[in-house]
C-alpha cells in the first residue's frame, strides 16, 4: 500500500484534514473529520472498555500474577510547573536540532541522513569537480531523495545520474565530525548547517494576566504526571488496594522539531496511559503481564502479527528511572522495508515518579536515585513534601509502590488501524465487469459506520421503508442513509470507508418484508426479515 493513497482517501472521505488548512495549514497539527472522529472514538472506547470497564477485579486474568483493580482519571492539561521540574521534563525533555543558515529551516539532528557523492558541478562560470555529503530526512525511499538532491546540487539532469560517484552507505549526520561539506536537506549551498543544539519540547504558556516568569507553565507532554499527582487522592477517596491501575485518555503536546509521517509524529496528540501501582517485589512479574497484554490487544483489534513486534530496550536505551521497557512497534508503510515505528511503550518506572513528587527531582548516583542538589546543597527542584507512600493494612507494611506504565498513542493506533485496513482488489460492477475496489477492512468494533441503508430506487414506497429501517438502526449503531446514484456505486462508497454491512430495500421488501444484507468482505448478500436486522447485525458485529 502506498501511503499517498491512504492520505488521499483520508482527505477525500473526511477522516483527516490538515489543521487550519484554509490558512495554508499548520505543520504537526491534524483535525479528525466526520469519519475520523468516529474511528478514533472507537479506538479510545475499545481501549477504555478493554482495559478499565470490562476488567474483572475478582478473577486473575490469564498470565497475571494475581487479581488487580482498575480505575480512571481525567486531569488538566496545564498543571503546576513544579510537576514538570520534579518529573524531569523541565531539565531533560530535549531533542537535538540543527538549523540551516540558508533556508532558516530546523531539523531533528537524529533524523537527517545522507551519503557522500562526487561529480562535476555545473555553475554559471563553468564546471568543476566537487564532493559533498547530500542529505535528506529519513523517508520511504531515501536513495531516490538523495539522487534528486544530488542532481539539483550538481546542476545535472536525470539522464546524467550515472555520472555521479556515490561513496559509502547512507549514514546519519551524527556520525560526521564536521558539517563543512554537508548540503542541508533543502539547501542550495554546502556548509550551512549549524552545530546541534538542545531544544525543550514542552510548549510554554502563561497563567493569568500579569505574565511574569513566576506565571510560566507548560502544556502537558504526557498524561502520566496527572496520575502521579493524584495518586494520594485516588487512594484516599476510593477503596482501591494495591495492585491497581489508573487509566487516563487525553491530549498531550510536544513541540516536535520535525513533525512528519501524517499523524505519526504530531505536536498535539492523544495518549491512552495506565499507571499501574504494585509492590516492588512483584513489579517484574506485572511488567511482563502488561507488556504481553498490551501486545495481544493490538492483534485482537486486527493488526496482523507479522507487522507487529515487541522490542525490549537495551540497557543503554532505558530512561534514567527504568528497570525495563518494551516498545510495541508496527511496520508503518511510510517506513523503509524492515523498519518499525513505535505504537506504545510499556515501561517499568520503579518508584521514580512518586518519590520525585515527594522528595524533589531525582538523579541516578551509582545504582541509587538521589535528590539532585545545587552547589549550595539545596534540592535543585523541590518535591511536594507530601507522603505518597502506601500503607498495606493486610501486611502492615508501608512502601512506595513501583509503577508499570503502558503508554499508548491514540493517534498512532488509529493510524496503524487505517494502514492495516486499506485494501485494493477487483470486484464485478453491476454489468459484471471487473472494477478496482478500494475498501477499508476494520475490526467491526472500530468501523466508523457499522451499516448503511439504501432504497433501491426513489419510488414505490422504498424510500419510506428504508427511512424507517434507518431510524431503527440508528438507535443501535452508527448508520448511514444513501439514496444517490446506482446501488453499485453506493456499495463502493461504503466500502471505501469500511462499512461492513449494507442493507438494501427493494421491491421484494414491500411484498414480503425482507431486505438484503450485503457483506463488504465476501460481497455475499442474504435476505433477512426487517424485524430481525438489528439482531442479525449485532451478532455479525460481535
Ligand atoms: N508517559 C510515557 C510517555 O509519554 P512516550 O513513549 O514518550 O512515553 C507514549 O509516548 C506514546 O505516545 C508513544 O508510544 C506514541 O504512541 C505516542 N506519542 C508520543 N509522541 C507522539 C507524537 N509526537 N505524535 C503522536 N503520538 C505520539
Amino acid at each position: 500500500m502506498q501511503m499517498e493513497n491512504l492520505t488521499a482517501l483520508c482527505k477525500r472521505r473526511g477522516f483527516l484534514f490538515q489543521s487550519s488548512e484554509i490558512y495554508g495549514g499548520l505543520n504537526g497539527f491534524w483535525d479528525y473529520g466526520p469519519l475520523g472522529v468516529l474511528l478514533k472514538r472507537n479506538v479510545k472506547d475499545a481501549w477504555w472498555n478493554d482495559m478499565v470497564m470490562s476488567h474483572n477485579e475478582l478473577t486473575a486474568a490469564a498470565g497475571a500474577p494475581g487479581t488487580y483493580e482498575m480505575t480512571g482519571l481525567d486531569c488538566t492539561i496545564i498543571m503546576h510547573p513544579q510537576i514538570w521540574k520534579c518529573s524531569g521534563h523541565y531539565d531533560l525533555f530535549h531533542d537535538f536540532m540543527v538549523d540551516c543558515r540558508e533556508t532558516k529551516r530546523r531539523y531533528r539532528y537524529d533524523h537527517v541522513i545522507g551519503r557522500w557523492v562526487a561529480g562535476r558541478r555545473q555553475t554559471a562560470d563553468g564546471s568543476h569537480q566537487q564532493k559533498v555529503f547530500v542529505t535528506t530526512m529519513e523517508t520511504e525511499n531515501t536513495q531516490t531523495a538523495l539522487d534528486e538532491a544530488a542532481l539539483k546540487f550538481f546542476g545535472l539532469r536525470k539522464k546524467d545520474i550515472e555520472s555521479l560517484q556515490w561513496e559509502g552507505g547512507i549514514t546519519p549526520i551524527s556520525k560526521l565530525t564536521s558539517f563543512e561539506n554537508v548540503l542541508g536537506p533543502d539547501a542550495k549551498h554546502a556548509g550551512t548547517l549549524t552545530e546541534p543544539r538542545e531544544f525543550n519540547l514542552m510548549f510554554k504558556t502563561t497563567i493569568g494576566a500579569l505574565g511574569g516568569e513566576e506565571d510560566v507553565s507548560f502544556l502537558r507532554p504526557e498524561t502520566a504526571q496527572g496520575i502521579f499527582a493524584n495518586f494520594k487522592n485516588v487512594c484516599d477517596s476510593t477503596r482501591v488496594r494495591i495492585p491497581f491501575g489508573i487509566a487516563q485518555i487525553g491530549k498531550s503536546f510536544r513541540n516536535e522539531i520535525t513533525p512528519r509521517n501524517f499523524t505519526f509524529r504530531s505536536r498535539e496528540f492523544e495518549q491512552m496511559e495506565i499507571e499501574f501501582f504494585c509492590r516492588p517485589d512483584q513489579s517484574a512479574e506485572w511488567y511482563k503481564f502488561w507488556r504481553d497484554k498490551r501486545f495481544a490487544w493490538y492483534t485482537q483489534m486486527g493488526l496482523s502479527s507479522e507487522k507487529l513486534r515487541l522490542r525490549e530496550h537495551d540497557a543503554d536505551e532505558l530512561s534514567h528511572y527504568s528497570c525495563g521497557t518494551a516498545d510495541i512497534e508496527y511496520q508503518f508503510p511510510f517506513l523503509q522495508p524492515g523498519e518499525f515505528g513505535e505504537l506504545e511503550g510499556v515501561a517499568h518506572r520503579g518508584d521514580f515518579d512518586l518519590r520525585s513528587h515527594m522528595e524533589g527531582k531525582l538523579v541516578k548516583e551509582g545504582n541509587e536515585l538521589v535528590v539532585e542538589k545545587l552547589p549550595n546543597g539545596q534540592p535543585k527542584h523541590r518535591g511536594s513534601g507530601k507522603d505518597l507512600s502506601y500503607y498495606d493494612d493486610l501486611t502492615k507494611e508501608r512502601f512506595v509502590p513501583h509503577v508499570i506504565e503502558p503508554s499508548a498513542g491514540a493517534d498512532r493506533a488509529t493510524l496503524a488501524f487505517l494502514c492495516e485496513a486499506y485494501q485494493a482488489d477487483t470486484a464485478p460492477d453491476e454489468k459484471g465487469e471487473p472494477q478496482e475496489r478500494i475498501y477499508l477492512k476494520f475490526h467491526p468494533r472500530l468501523a466508523p459506520v457499522k451499516a448503511a441503508v439504501f432504497p433501491l430506487v426513489k419510488k414505490d414506497g422504498m424510500p419510506e421503508a428504508a427511512a424507517e429501517i434507518y431510524g431503527e438502526l440508528k438507535k443501535h449503531f452508527s448508520t448511514f442513509y444513501d439514496d444517490k446514484g446506482a446501488v453499485g456505486r453506493r456499495y463502493r462508497r461504503q466500502d471505501e470507508i469500511g462499512t461492513p454491512y449494507c442493507i438494501t430495500v427493494d421491491g421484494q421488501t414491500l411484498q414480503d418484508g425482507t431486505v438484503t444484507i450485503r457483506d463488504m468482505d465476501t460481497l455475499k448478500q442474504e435476505r433477512v426479515k426487517r424485524e430481525e436486522i438489528v439482531n442479525v447485525l449485532k451478532e455479525k458485529l460481535n
